[in-house]
């Protein structure tokens, strides 16, 4: 489907909702960059445990934060991010170790206010779908192409017992949700797709169905 460009698409929802699965497909229809901003708390959050820092010392978590790099680019239409000279590979993403404690980091509105920089960089220079926590709701509340993809908890636990994935999902929703910074919210005018009983190809096709519509 062709867009005029730029276009930004903000994709949010609870852990293993199928979101990300989700975006990266809409990304390739629409010639977009998918961008996963889950992987720059990630990214900070593995980075802060390689400089053996607690993550619930705060102080020196911003203090690190505030001599860090952040590098984020583009490779065949996804983002990648280099933190500390270091580029990110999904093995350090997803360890349990940083499933542990990102959603602490990600609750430090210093750590937030640096990160929701680099993303809108990224839509100031390409089109981009991003996907998270707070997309719709405070990075680009202007666009109109919101989308809010949930999943029932005993969907979202079976799909990241299915792909070997040691995480505490339920534990990062709570903590994601109930937080005082940009905590995860359904913005008003988001799209609700419930992906319990759907295909990926049908939730895509609501997505692009949606987008066309307002287009
Ligand atoms: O999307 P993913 O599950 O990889 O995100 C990992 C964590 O990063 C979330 O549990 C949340 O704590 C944080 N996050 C956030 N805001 C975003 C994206 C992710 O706080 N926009």
């Amino acid at each position: 489907m062709s867009v005029e460009h730029p276009i930004i698409v903000a994709i949010d929802g609870p852990a293993a909702s199928g979101k990300s699965t989700v975006a990266k497909r809409v990304a390739a229809e629409l010639g977009c960059v998918f961008v996963n901003s889950g992987g720059m708390y990630r990214a900070f959050t593995w980075w802060v445990l390689q400089n053996d820092i607690e993550p619930s010392d705060t102080v020196s978590v911003i203090e690190l934060l505030g001599r860090t790099e952040f590098l984020c680019g583009e490779e065949d239409g996804v983002g990648t991010i280099t933190v500390g000279g270091t580029r990110m590979t999904r093995k350090e993403m997803a360890s349990t170790q940083v499933n542990g404690q990102v959603s602490m980091i990600a609750s430090i509105p210093e750590v937030r206010e640096r990160l929701v920089g680099e993303q809108r960089l990224y839509a100031s220079r390409t089109s981009v779908v991003m996907e998270g926590r707070d997309i719709g709701s405070v990075v680009f509340p202007e666009t109109p192409f919101k989308f809010y993809i949930d999943a029932s908890p005993e969907v979202r636990e079976a799909r990241r017992r299915a792909e070997g994935i040691d995480d505490a999902i339920a534990e990062r929703d709570k903590i994601d949700s109930s937080r005082k910074a940009s905590p995860l919210v359904i913005a008003e005018d988001a799209l609700v797709i419930d992906s319990s009983d759907l295909g990926v190809d049908e939730v895509v096709a609501r997505v692009i169905g949606s987008i066309r519509e307002r287009l």
